[in-house]
């Protein structure tokens, strides 16, 4: 393991935001974790902890240390005859080990193809696409507490998932390192879950209706919608689809009879916050080095050279737009770091 020092994290951020760390430092089994929690570098600076830097802004320089985890390994720990569950380091990733589990033929998280980032972060956001997400295949999660060094297991229940959130996003934030995590994927009995938009006519191209074919339908309408993160800086959806009471629903819809909504209970309805924010304009719009996306208004791109605040700036007047507009609070995705 080596610490190094005023460490520039462009390459570790997809938002290509040039910002420096004080230390850096990455470690490969989760001996080097418990033994750094314990040292003097981390008891006497900050930390933060990143993956594949995929859902991260940073506003400034980060005056303490980052931590990057390189625990790698996909191990089958259990299995029948229809199901295995993989147990798999959290350095590893995503898309490496999506890959891996079709060519496998192993069920479960084809739909999540595609996604930057790597898999320690898949519980903590519990990562969502095309009418999946990483909570379905979750069966534990595997940690460090930052406190004591001690492991912990959590099952899925107690991750508490709900959209693109978890346990570890609140009272647990800060509190736990993801070490590995454990999927229960399928071996025989596959259906694809296809119904999800564009995913359905795009999949019926495909001759062979297979999980490959599920992840190459998925992949192919990500490249026309999203940004390619090595081509133009950007971390996906930068804010969540708004969940809304379902009488705020019933007047909107009244003034707008096409807004896309998905039912999330009796109560509440969530909104696609891609269309609030198109039609207030935004979409396409640049702001500087900024800009909303053109094919998808809710992923905004740094053109080049953007720093973190000319981002937060642009958030911040599409966060207007659509309260004036719609009366709706626009939530950052995006995990926003003051350095
Ligand atoms: N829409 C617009 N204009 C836009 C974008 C979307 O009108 O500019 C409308 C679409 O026509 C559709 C609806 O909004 O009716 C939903 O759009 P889409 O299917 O593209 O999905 P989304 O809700 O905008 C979510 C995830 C994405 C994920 C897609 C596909 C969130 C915050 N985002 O976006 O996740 O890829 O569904 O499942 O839930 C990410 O998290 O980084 C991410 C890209």
């Amino acid at each position: 393991m080596k610490t190094i020092e005023n460490y520039s994290l462009l390459n570790n951020n997809t938002f290509g935001v040039d910002v420096n760390a004080r230390y850096f430092i990455e470690y490969d089994s989760v001996d080097e974790l418990q033994y750094l929690l314990r040292s003097d570098l981390l008891q006497e600076n900050k930390f933060f902890h990143i993956g594949g830097g995929s859902n991260l802004l940073f506003i400034n320089d980060y005056e303490g240390v980052i931590l990057h985890s390189k625990i790698k390994g996909i191990d089958a720990i259990e299995g029948t005859r229809s199901v295995v569950v993989l147990k798999v380091g959290a350095g590893e990733t995503w898309d490496s080990f999506v890959e891996y589990c079709v060519s496998k033929n192993y069920g479960g998280v084809e739909n999540l193809s595609g996604i930057p980032g790597e898999v320690g972060a898949t519980p903590v956001q519990n990562i969502g696409a095309y009418g999946a997400e990483a909570a379905n295949v979750i069966c534990a999660v595997e940690c460090i507490d930052v406190k004591t060094g001690m492991e912990k297991i959590f099952t899925a229940k107690e991750c508490e998932f709900g959209y693109r959130d978890s346990i570890f996003k609140r009272s647990l934030k800060g509190k736990y390192i993801v070490t590995y995590v454990h999927f229960k994927l399928q071996k025989t009995g596959w259906e694809p879950n296809v119904n999800y938009g564009s995913l359905k006519d795009e999949f019926a191209k495909y001759p062979e209706q297979n999980i490959a074919a599920v992840r190459s339908a998925v992949l192919a309408i990500r490249g026309r919608k999203l940004p390619e993160p090595k081509v133009l800086g950007n971390a996906g959806s930068f804010f969540m689809n708004p969940v809304v009471p379902v009488s705020k629903f019933n007047e909107l819809k009244s003034t707008y009879p096409d807004i896309p909504s998905y039912p999330v209970s009796e109560k509440n309805v969530k909104l696609a916050a891609g269309w609030l924010i198109e039609q207030c304009g935004w979409k396409g719009k640049s702001v500087g080095p900024v800009a909303v996306h053109g094919s998808q208004a809710l992923v905004l791109i740094n053109k080049g050279g953007a720093n973190g605040l000319d981002i937060i700036n642009l958030s911040d007047s599409i966060r207007a737009s659509v309260r004036e507009k719609f009366g709706v609070e626009l939530i950052p995705e995006v995990n926003i770091i003051f350095g």
